[in-house]
This record gives structure tokens, C-alpha cells and sequence, in this order.
């Protein structure tokens, strides 16, 4: 089982040019030294290229929010996995709700995304999938995540040591500072693990298949989450523009 935890910061569309940097470098400064966990900082594709610079030298991996999921060619405004590859990109994530409410981003598109990523050695998609509050409510909730897997990565080949993050982000978590109840996070990775057993099989889901959690962690709560079973890290908003409070949240999640 793998104990390596993920965590993830995306700072979403938040800072200007001068702020990228001044964070990106208190983030070098907080964890230098740290080697307990797997950290990534997902700050927007402009400013990629000065995070890199920054975090050369340092463990902290760079990820990207969105990639296209063509590789070339005339897709005005689009940024492709070879590109984010190009400037240092370890990670991308694909399918934030954010995208899926605001842009209409569905589950094909994401699928397209999810295959285009999987082209790119040494790039790891995260794949955001979660119900909303409606879908809570009426109880589809197992329904739902299992659909969206199916339809994110039903028939993709995972071959070698490729990685797929599954980032379980319930949509009415998200920026709520109503984090999900851990024991309720538990059961969905469970619901998650189960699915992708289903669909890759134990060996492959165990070794290439990571499922982390997003949506309001913070300093204080992030106690609750761990040791919870199939937790294989955090995806952080809000808290994650403070280098201090996300340092407190890697430390705590990799104890
Ligand atoms: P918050 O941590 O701000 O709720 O955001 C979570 C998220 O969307 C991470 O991708």
C-alpha cells in the first residue's frame, strides 16, 4: 500500500505576477527540509515559468489547472500537456468543478484531457470528480462518483509506474469552509477504490491509482483526516495561499 502522501496546492486564479512569486518563495523557504510527503503547487499557467525558477533546487513539484486535451494546432487561447511539460510541469489537474460549472467542461471533454496528459511521460493527471449538493441530498452521491470515473477513465491504459490522482472534491465543500466529515470522506474513497478496482483491476489501482481529498481543508481540521483509510493526501484552495497554514496542513496529513 502505498504511504507516500500527496499535497497539493491549487491556487486557482488569485494572485497577480508579484504575488505568484513572493508566495512561491515563502513556500521554498517553509519546506525546505521537508521530505515527508509529496508537495505540488498548481499556481496559474501564466506565471508557471517564474514558479519553476523559483522551486528549482527545491522538492516542491509545479503543477498546472487545466490542460487542452489536443497536443497541437490551431486551438486559439489552449495550453497543451507538451507545453506544461515544457516549463516543468509534474502535475496537472483536470476537471475542477470550477471548470465543469463555469466553462461547461463534462466528463468527455475530461476524458480527452485524462488521455492527452497520459501521453507526457512524467506528467500526472489529477482527475476531480464530486457531487453537488443536490446530488448529496437525494443520495446519489455513490452513484455519481462511480459515473464520473467511468466516464473520466473507462478504457485508458495505464501501463509502467504512470500515476493517476482521483482528487474526491465534493463540489458543496469547495470554498464553503464546510469541510466534508472525515468518516464521509472515508466511505467515498472507498466507494472510489472499489470502482477503480473494478475497472483496473486491485494490482494496477493499488500500484499507478492515488484518490486524495479537496474541498476546505485548513490548519484546524485537517487533524481529522489522518490516518483515515485510502487518504492519499489533500488538494487545498483557500488554505494553500497562506505558505504557513499549508505547511501546518502537510505536516499534520503526513504525521
Ligand atoms: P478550498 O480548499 O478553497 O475549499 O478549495 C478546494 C479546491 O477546489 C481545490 O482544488
Amino acid at each position: 500500500m502505498p504511504t507516500k502522501k500527496y499535497i497539493i496546492a491549487n491556487w486557482k486564479m488569485n494572485l497577480s505576477l508579484a504575488q505568484t512569486i513572493s508566495l512561491a518563495k515563502e513556500f521554498k523557504k517553509e519546506f525546505a527540509g521537508f521530505s515527508r510527503g509529496e508537495i505540488a503547487v498548481c499556481p496559474s499557467a501564466l506565471f508557471l515559468t517564474e514558479a519553476a525558477a523559483i522551486f528549482k533546487g527545491s522538492a516542491i513539484k509545479l503543477g498546472a489547472q487545466n490542460a487542452s486535451w489536443e497536443n497541437k494546432g490551431a486551438y486559439t487561447g489552449e495550453i497543451s500537456a507538451d507545453m506544461l511539460s515544457d516549463v516543468g510541469c509534474r502535475y496537472v489537474i483536470l476537471g475542477h468543478s470550477e471548470r465543469r460549472k463555469y466553462l461547461f467542461e463534462n466528463y468527455e471533454m475530461i476524458h480527452k484531457k485524462v488521455r492527452a496528459v497520459l501521453e507526457i511521460e512524467n506528467l500526472t493527471p489529477i482527475v476531480c470528480i464530486g457531487e453537488s449538493i443536490e446530488e448529496k441530498k437525494s443520495d446519489r452521491r455513490d452513484f455519481v462518483l462511480v459515473d464520473q470515473l467511468q466516464q473520466a477513465l473507462s478504457g485508458i491504459d495505464v501501463f509502467g509506474e504512470q500515476e493517476i490522482i482521483v482528487a474526491y472534491e465534493p463540489i458543496w465543500a469547495i470554498g464553503t469552509g464546510m469541510a466534508i466529515e472525515p468518516a464521509e470522506a472515508e466511505y467515498a474513497h472507498k466507494i472510489i477504490k472499489l470502482a477503480l478496482n473494478d475497472m483496473f483491476g486491485m494490482q494496477v489501482n493499488n500500484k499507478n491509482f492515488r484518490i486524495i481529498y479537496g474541498g476546505s481543508i485548513n490548519a484546524q481540521n485537517v487533524k481529522g483526516f489522518t490516518n483515515l483509510e485510502n487518504m492519499d493526501g489533500l488538494l487545498v484552495g483557500g488554505a494553500s495561499l497562506k505558505a504557513e497554514e499549508f505547511y501546518k496542513i502537510a505536516q499534520t496529513i503526513t504525521k
